[in-house]
């Protein structure tokens, strides 16, 4: 067998190409969504996403602001920064690029955003929603596969899911929209013991971890679909996921590939995100309107 590779650029126009058609009706109606991104100190890859965010949201014609802050920035003056963006009407989307630096409690600073401006889904509010099945902004990497497996009619009921890695931001929301999905998932992580006795078992793997070359081929059970979310930089320069792509490949019955799988799908989702953050916030103002002509 020789696995179906997963173009997640494919993917990404579909999504992306609803949102502007949503983008030009909520213009229509005179509401542009807008996207605020926070920025503090120079890594230099999250500067990269932050581009990415931004050329993203302008080809779909959202509006975006980035804020930058200096690394020693004292935390009141960014948490000052999201109050304000949190009663800015014309902000509909906010969102705190991480890691922050290390004098941050990071937690802490995005609890300060809105729940109905939280387009990260990474509030409190939103992931205990999300436990409960009723997110509004499910967090963009897990929310971008689970897209993917819809766009390809994978099922999910009643399948065994085996995701590798227990992020907040990746691994743990995974499972719980999976679960929602009505999958049976079990989440491995690095202490995990034989991880190969759980993969095995996978009919979708979905892989976070970090580590090139973790999943090997006969990690794997002939057909499984198997979604990589790793992005490694290995030292030759080359941008390599978690999973032996040639030798799984061979195996699974679909693959995504890294670069050019789930990547794209990230902003892809915030994107998305952001135009249904400002719909809600339209039909917010309307339901408004009705009650005081009540
Ligand atoms: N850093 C790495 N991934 C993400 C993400 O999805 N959102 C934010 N805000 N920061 C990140």
């Amino acid at each position: 067998m020789v696995a179906k590779i997963i173009d997640g650029n494919a993917v990404a126009r579909h999504v992306r190409q609803e949102c502007k058609e949503q983008t030009q009706a909520l213009k229509a109606q005179g509401v542009t969504p807008g996207l605020a991104v926070i920025i503090v100190g120079d890594n230099p890859a999250s500067k990269v996403y932050v581009a990415n965010k931004v050329k993203a949201c302008t080809e779909v014609g959202l509006a975006s602001t980035v804020y930058a802050f200096e690394a020693d920035t004292p935390d009141t003056v960014v948490e000052a920064k999201i109050q304000a963006l949190n009663a800015d009407p014309a902000v509909h989307g906010i969102l705190v690029q991480l890691p922050l630096p290390a004098h941050y409690d990071a937690k802490r600073v995005l609890a300060c955003i809105s729940v109905d401006k939280d387009v990260d889904g990474f509030h409190l509010y939103n992931v205990g929603a999300l436990a409960q099945g009723e997110t509004v902004f499910p967090p963009c990497t897990p929310y971008g596969v689970s897209k993917m497996l819809e766009y390809e009619n994978i099922p999910v009921a009643g399948q065994n899911v085996v995701v590798v890695g227990a992020s907040n931001i990746v691994g743990k929301p995974m499972a719980m929209m999976l679960m929602q999905r009505d999958a049976t998932v079990a989440i491995c992580h690095a202490k995990t013991r034989d991880l190969a006795q759980f993969t095995i078992l996978a009919d979708i793997l979905v892989v976070a971890a970090g580590v090139p070359n973790l999943i090997l081929p006969q990690m794997v059970r002939t057909g499984a679909v198997v979604i990589d979310v790793g992005i490694n930089r290995l030292p030759n320069g080359k941008l390599v996921g978690d999973v032996d792509f040639e030798g799984v490949r061979q195996k699974a019955s679909y693959i995504s590939p890294v670069p050019g799988g789930v990547g794209p799908m990230t902003i892809t989702m915030l994107v998305h995100n952001t135009v249904q953050a400002a719909k809600r916030s339209l039909a917010g103002a309307e339901a408004q309107l009705t009650e005081s002509l009540a």
